[in-house]
């Protein structure tokens, strides 16, 4: 397989070929900047907890690694009968799907592994295992080749010496390869813009203080860290001239789903008159759901919020509340970059028409 061959420093997910299997190797991402380490998977059932504990995250990753746990299953079932077979990777399919539930890419990348299996149906195990493995591949090596189409579009968006919030991380880590938000900045930084990044830390899992300062700083990208409730400040103070982030769903009519303070970061750039981007592949677009509200939100262990790790600091018992992701309604988003190119004040016209 050919998609260890991208030169990024960052790779998220990794496939190892051996005969007749094969496993999956992702960066723990729940031990970074810490401990940088793979870990190896070999299941349907492992890779969909990787992708519940967050092991591997960002929804263009999450899709690949749930198309390659698909693959996984079929190699490890293949000299099963095919009763057996095809019941595991059935198993195989519902475990993935129930692992996390608000990025689409993971139902996307299932769905086109399902379509896979069906156009193979009438052929041996092995085939079959061999051809969705082909095609997980393909789901990888296409994701790279979308970001550094979309960081070309994006980069024309980023002036010369801009200074560009994000919130989350939607850099290589959170895909196979490049990045949407990051990717934008990585091109416009490789299109010898000089671009400076203001990283949102991203309470509660810190996606931002952990994953995005890390990948910067491995490109020699200048990045500045801030905590969330720090943005408005910076933004009054004529510090950022751009936000750019990534998403894990946007609905028919344009509405943002991303990670929990992503919509106040919206609202406070509308309010200072700065341009808000969401750079996402067409495989993060929904058009099956009409509008931001009907998406699902993941609530998350109230311990992410009580601490981090081994430590507490909130009360014993304590009620919380922990959403994973909050919509930004389509009016505060100034433009969406795809690989199909850039979508000014996105619509539902706008948004079916890249679909054509
Ligand atoms: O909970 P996470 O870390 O999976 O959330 C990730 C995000 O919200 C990203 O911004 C989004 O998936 C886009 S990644 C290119």
């Amino acid at each position: 397989m050919s998609n260890t061959s991208h030169s990024d420093a960052v790779v998220a997910l990794r496939w190892r070929d051996s005969p007749g299997y094969g496993r999956l190797e992702m960066v723990d991402q729940t031990r970074l900047p810490a401990v940088f380490e793979y870990l190896s998977y070999d299941s349907a059932a492992g890779v969909a907890e990787g992708i519940r504990s967050m092991v591997v995250r960002g929804a263009p990753a999450i899709g690949v690694a749930a198309a390659y746990g698909v693959a996984l299953e079929a190699l490890r079932q293949q000299s099963q009968a095919r009763a057996v077979f095809d019941a595991a990777l059935d198993a195989g399919f519902t475990v993935l799907a129930e692992s996390r539930p608000t990025a689409v890419n993971l139902f996307w990348a299932l769905e086109r592994m399902r379509r896979c299996q069906t156009h193979h149906i009438n052929e041996s195990a092995p085939e079959i295992a061999a051809a969705l493995l082909a095609e997980a591949s393909a789901i990888h090596d296409e994701d790279i080749a979308i970001n550094r189409q979309m960081g070309e579009y994006g980069a024309a968006l980023l002036p010369d010496g801009a200074r560009v919030l994000t919130h989350c991380n939607a850099g290589a880590l959170a895909t196979a390869g490049h990045g949407t938000a990051l990717g934008v900045i990585r091109s416009a930084v490789a299109a010898g813009k000089r671009i400076s990044v203001i990283a949102d830390e991203t309470r509660p899992f810190l996606q931002g203080a952990r994953l995005t300062a890390w990948e910067m700083v491995q490109e020699k990208i200048p990045v500045t860290l801030i905590t969330d409730n720090m943005a408005g400040h910076l933004m009054a103070h004529g510090e950022i001239d751009a936000v750019i982030v990534g998403t894990d769903r946007v609905a028919a009519n344009g509405d943002v789903a991303n990670k929990i303070g992503t919509y106040m970061v919206a609202v406070l750039a509308a309010r200072h008159a700065i341009p808000f981007y969401v750079a996402c592949p067409l495989s993060t677009i929904d058009l099956s759901v009409a509008s931001g509200d009907q998406i699902p939100i993941e609530e998350r262990a109230a311990s992410e919020v009580t601490g981090f790790r081994e430590t507490q600091w909130a009360a014993e018992g304590v009620k919380v509340r922990n959403p994973s992701f909050d919509v930004t309604p389509a009016e505060l988003v100034s433009a969406i970059i795809t690989e199909k190119g850039i979508v000014p004040s996105p619509n539902a016209d706008s948004l079916r028409a890249l679909f054509d």
